[in-house]
């Protein structure tokens, strides 16, 4: 078969993304325009800023990405692009680009999950590396800023299909690593200043609960008991009542306001507006930065809000795993990128003889490079969309 040249769009939240993947195998460009220094100073993505941001980035980094690729518009062989979940107005706008590019180059138009994408960003490495050890049923931990899901993933024909078996009831672990390192005055985004802040602290110096949900079964789901999760995901619930077996869900509010009541018992605050400070102070603040104005008790604080998320990731997972007898795992998203939630996962699934494999640190987080490589099996399937096909921002994985 001929080689498959997909350029890959991806706009879902706060990184205009763009590349040029070979047979969804080989990443000839990957081109991320980080949106980290407008949002910065709001400690979270400002949609509407998010929006203005894809615009006027979404036209020089695909270029960017033509051009590191060696390939011209004309001699890709499809366009694929985030449809959704994520911020309508930010999806759109690599929507919009990703319809005209095809319309004008009479190109097939591929719409991918974003989702879909993080999960495509671990198949992608092992199709390269021919990993011959991928067995079935696979178990993908889609941990990021927006989602901490767990999905079983079959594959037949090059037809891709999930089966979420738990998400979390409120926030996102990535969403809990950005809202306490905006707590603790350390800067946005949090996931990425905690893991390198981590490694200093005692990770056992404070205790910390984090919610324990009862798995649920189809037996006790009732249609009308929504909870945040399930209703961020549009028809999420109706979708899970309609399948078999337990449910793995997580719930990391409750650990951002133990913390918060921490640094309230422990009187911390002045220590925090005045690290906060010194920091705006700084142009682009460094690890080192940051770690030279932290002291001994945030440091432990931080190291012991890290192992507590880091086991709760690990221990439901591989609880999940068991329960479904997969015979293997992957873990992926943002906070995939995370130093300690893969060493804990490479000892812990190591230990129970569990395959366990995580994209590159690179993509890890949002990029184009892992649309492209979804769309793939998408391309050989002749699943292309027609021009009218809309953003979905709450959309769910099947
Ligand atoms: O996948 P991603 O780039 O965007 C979403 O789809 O949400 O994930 C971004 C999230 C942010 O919450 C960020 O703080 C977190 O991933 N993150 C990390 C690390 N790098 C990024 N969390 C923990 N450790 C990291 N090294
Ligand atoms: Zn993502």
């Amino acid at each position: 078969m001929p080689d498959v040249h997909i350029l890959g769009i991806e706009s879902s939240c706060d990184e205009t993304g763009a590349a040029v993947v070979r047979s969804g195998q080989r990443v000839l460009s990957n081109i991320v325009a980080s949106q980290i220094a407008t949002h910065q100073p709001y400690g979270g993505v400002v949609p509407e800023l998010a929006s203005r941001e894809h615009l006027r980035a979404i036209v020089p980094v695909v270029r960017q990405a033509l051009a590191d690729a060696g390939k011209t518009y004309q001699s890709v062989d499809a366009i694929a692009v985030t449809q959704g979940p994520g911020l309508a107005g930010a999806l759109l706008v690599g929507i919009s680009y990703a319809k005209a590019l095809a319309f004008a180059l009479e190109k097939p138009l591929i719409a991918v999950n974003h989702l879909e994408g993080h999960i495509h960003a671990v198949l992608l490495e092992q199709r390269r590396n021919e990993n011959a050890d991928l067995h079935f049923p696979v178990l993908a931990l889609v941990v990021s800023g927006g989602h901490t899901h767990l999905y079983l993933a079959q594959v037949q024909e090059n037809l891709w299909t999930y089966r979420n078996i738990g998400h979390t009831r409120d926030d996102a672990a990535g969403e809990a690593f950005d809202k306490v390192a905006k707590l603790l005055g350390l800067g946005y985004p949090g996931g990425p200043i905690i893991d390198r802040l981590a490694p200093f602290g005692d990770p056992h110096a404070v205790k910390f609960q984090i919610a324990q949900i009862k798995h649920r079964d189809r037996r006790d789901h009732k249609l009308g008991d929504r909870t945040f999760g399930d209703h961020a995901l549009g028809n999420h619930a109706q979708h899970r009542a309609e399948e078999d077996g337990p449910q793995f869900d997580f719930s990391y509010s409750g650990i951002k306001t133990a913390v918060l009541r921490y640094v309230e018992t422990e009187q911390l605050k002045p220590a925090i507006e005045a690290r906060r400070q010194a920091l705006a102070g700084i142009s682009t603040p460094t690890h080192e930065d940051i770690r030279g104005l932290s002291d001994r008790q945030l440091l432990n604080l931080v190291a012991s809000f890290q192992r507590s998320m880091v086991d709760d990731l690990v221990v439901k997972t591989l609880a999940a795993a068991r329960a479904y007898d997969v015979r293997t795992l992957f873990v992926s998203g943002g906070v995939a990128a995370n130093r300690e939630l893969r060493a804990t996962f490479e000892r812990e699934a190591g230990m129970e003889g569990l395959p366990v494999f995580f994209p590159s640190r690179a993509l890890s987080t949002d990029n184009a490079a892992m649309i492209a490589a979804a769309a793939f099996p998408k391309f050989l399937r002749g699943e292309f969309v027609a021009m009218d096909f809309c953003a979905e921002a709450g959309m769910a994985l099947r």
